[in-house]
């Protein structure tokens, strides 16, 4: 699989000259638009971004408005948007003419950090989320984290669930970055954001890098993700990614916390992190509630749960636990 090259702190003007520098359809969101004007000569497909934007009939969409402006092999796609609209357009770029270019510019704190790298793109089913999809990884990616500015607070705050992710997980020097640099992150100030993605960004190209196609030390990106998947699906999606992957963050921690894995100095580390950025373990929904959709985890295997558990400060391992005792400390 080719490698991404990623850009930080790219100017818009830079985005602007890489989408004239050849033959392009832009695939925008609708909102990022109107808050950031581009100006661009290529065709413009502006669509109404977040998560009902990931259908087979937008996927049409995109598919037949390139096929209209005349697109061959030799044209790029260019998303500019958050994770739906990158993975829509990822998709449709993967299989339009069986596969063209793919650029994306990432506008939202969880697209710079996770979605734009990493190749997977998907669309829904009205039967489950992300049910189609390919690898495609962007040949390119262009940030530029002044999009940042115009992100809602629940938006940004769910992109910083999934930096806290990445620093209890996989960096400690984003650990130690998040609790040293916590207020002005919080204010989205310019310097700070770009040195939480750099590190953020490090830590998940090794990861996907070494696992292309998540058959092994990419499952540990899934730090959080078995309670939080089960909580966004119980919630019918009402809850924001990154939060709900922070309340399964801390759940990650007290199943390690009693298997043992990680010391408890370096638990309340972890713990007093989360809080810090007010993600607090809040109490979850009954059990029998949450079971059934723990045990519909795509990790799921011969009666268990392939879990990431938290071994220190930026470090984790997958444990295949029963599914079992996973309900039972939901209890
Ligand atoms: N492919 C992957 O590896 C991967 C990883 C994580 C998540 N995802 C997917 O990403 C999606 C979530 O993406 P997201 O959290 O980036 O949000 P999003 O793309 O769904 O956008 C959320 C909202 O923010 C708005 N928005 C985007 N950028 C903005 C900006 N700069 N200023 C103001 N508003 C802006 C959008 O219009 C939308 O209303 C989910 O579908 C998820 O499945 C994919």
């Amino acid at each position: 699989m080719a490698a991404t090259a990623v850009h930080l702190g790219v100017a818009r003007s830079a985005i602007e000259a890489e989408i004239a520098a050849r033959p392009a359809l832009v695939i925008a969101d609708a909102r990022v638009l109107g808050a950031h004007p581009l100006r661009i000569e290529a065709p413009l497909l502006s669509i109404e971004g977040g998560e009902p934007s990931k259908t087979l009939a937008a996927l049409e969409r995109v598919l037949r408005r390139a096929a209209g402006e005349g697109c061959d092999r030799q044209a790029t796609f260019v998303a500019v948007g958050g994770g739906s609209i990158g993975d829509l357009a990822g998709f449709a770029a993967s299989v339009y003419l069986r596969g063209v270019r793919y650029v994306q510019v990432p506008t939202t704190l969880l697209a710079m950090l996770d979605s734009s790298v990493g190749g997977k793109t998907a669309v829904n089913l009205p039967e489950g989320k992300n049910l189609v999809g390919t690898f495609w990884p962007a040949q390119l990616v262009l940030m530029d984290p002044a999009f940042v500015a115009t992100l809602s607070e629940p938006e940004y705050r769910s992109g910083l669930g999934e930096a806290l992710k990445i620093g209890i997980g996989l960096s400690a020097p984003l650990f130690d970055l998040l609790e040293r640099e916590r207020a002005a992150v919080l204010r989205r100030d310019p310097g700070a954001l770009a040195a939480m993605l750099e590190l953020a960004l490090a830590a998940k190209i090794a990861v996907v890098e070494s696992d292309p196609r998540e058959n092994g030390p990419r499952r540990l990106l899934n730090l959080g993700h078995t309670l939080g998947h089960a909580l966004e699906a119980h919630g019918a999606g009402a809850l924001p990614h990154g939060v709900a992957v922070a309340r399964g963050l801390h759940f990650a921690l007290e199943l390690a916390n009693e298997r043992g894995t990680i010391a408890a100095g370096a638990a309340g580390r972890c713990r007093a992190l989360l809080a810090a950025y007010g993600f607090a373990a809040t109490p979850l929904p009954p059990a029998a509630a949450l079971a059934p959709f723990v045990a519909r985890d795509k990790k799921a295997q011969d009666g268990g749960l392939h879990v990431v558990l938290p071994t220190g400060i930026g470090s984790s391992q997958t444990c295949h636990l029963p599914l079992e005792a996973i309900i039972a400390r939901l209890r």
